[in-house]
């Protein structure tokens, strides 16, 4: 009795985007946009837009769980929330994050890591933090058939070591440091490069000195992509968002305006009303009631916006 992708709008184009299409964007453009997803539904809906790539970013702990940091997220439940987005993701490249202490140990157990993410969670490559010291761990990743993002600057599993969520590589030496990042990242096999969090110079000498598509986020215009956490781009974060984090849309405030009036419907009756109701034969001979069980999934196109009436508490 729950929605499905039965129904649901093709996407921007049926086949797979590959780890050689990523590549080939570094030369041939358009920019890559990727965009976190972390269930079937959002995947079938960010899909549909035509994303390049879609990551189950660990993330998902403050998103998902509402914790303070991405550090208490485990290799188990990315596979969960990887499974889910996998089967709403027919074109966009699915990539799953390595979370914290799943891949630094040594490079043996990042192998034996990145494996079950590709067996358990159904990713297509997978995405981990840091630069030099995080080479051998990627070299031998890659070595084994497992495609590997990269992620320099901003650190969120370096959290309590950074001092915070804090912009990186600001002053010569702190950028020098992750421009040598990104490239060793990049010498050791990745095939893209998340920038997270520097001056917008920074990401741009990473992005004219590498072969490989630079992803930037809060890192300026000049990176071969862009990602953005998808509750900050639909406008669905409490609180505080970062100022890179443009939101293109007040979902936020549509969910809690069409639920406010639901309750309020509940409350004075005019919910349920007859046409919500089954008729006494409703499926009991095989007739139209019994096809019908199933809420139809509507088209993207379809899915009506209203002015947002009332303001999300905080
Ligand atoms: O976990 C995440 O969502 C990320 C992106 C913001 C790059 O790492």
């Amino acid at each position: 009795m729950y929605g499905n992708a039965n129904g649901a709008e093709p996407a921007e184009s049926n086949r797979k985007v590959t780890v050689p299409d990523i590549r080939a964007r570094k030369r041939s453009g358009p920019a890559l946009a990727m965009v976190t997803a972390y269930d079937y539904t959002m995947a079938r809906l960010m899909d549909a837009a035509g994303a390049d790539l879609i990551l189950v970013g660990d993330s998902l702990g403050m998103v998902a769980q509402g914790l303070a940091n991405t550090l208490a997220v485990t290799i188990d439940e990315i596979c969960y929330h990887g499974r889910s987005v996998a089967r709403g993701s027919t074109h966009a490249h699915v990539v799953g994050d390595m979370p914290f202490m799943s891949y630094q140990v040594s490079p043996a157990q990042a192998v034996e890591s990145a494996g079950k993410l590709l067996k358990d969670g159904a990713f297509e490559s997978v995405k981990l933090e840091g630069g030099e010291a995080m080479a051998e761990h990627v070299a031998r990743i890659v070595r084994a058939g497992i495609p590997v993002m990269g992620h320099v600057g901003l650190l969120p599993q370096s959290v309590h070591a950074m001092g915070g969520f804090k912009v990186q590589g600001r002053g010569a030496d702190a950028a020098a440091k992750i421009v040598a990042d990104a490239r060793a990242i990049e010498d050791a096999g990745a095939f893209a490069i998340v920038v997270e969090a520097v001056p917008p110079d920074v990401a741009k000498e990473i992005t004219i000195g590498s072969r490989v598509p630079t992803i930037g986020i809060g890192a300026g215009g000049q990176c071969d992509g862009q990602v953005l956490v998808c509750t900050d781009l639909l406008g669905m974060t409490r609180g505080h968002t970062p100022r890179f984090a443009k939101r293109y849309a007040d979902v936020g405030h549509v969910i809690v305006d069409a639920v406010r009036r639901y309750v309020d419907d509940v409350r004075s009756g005019a919910f349920p009303a007859d046409e919500h109701a089954f008729r006494a034969n409703d499926g009991r001979d095989g007739g139209e009631g019994a096809k019908n069980l199933s809420p139809r999934v509507p088209e993207v196109g379809e899915i009506e916006t209203r002015t947002p009436a009332v303001r999300l508490p905080h």
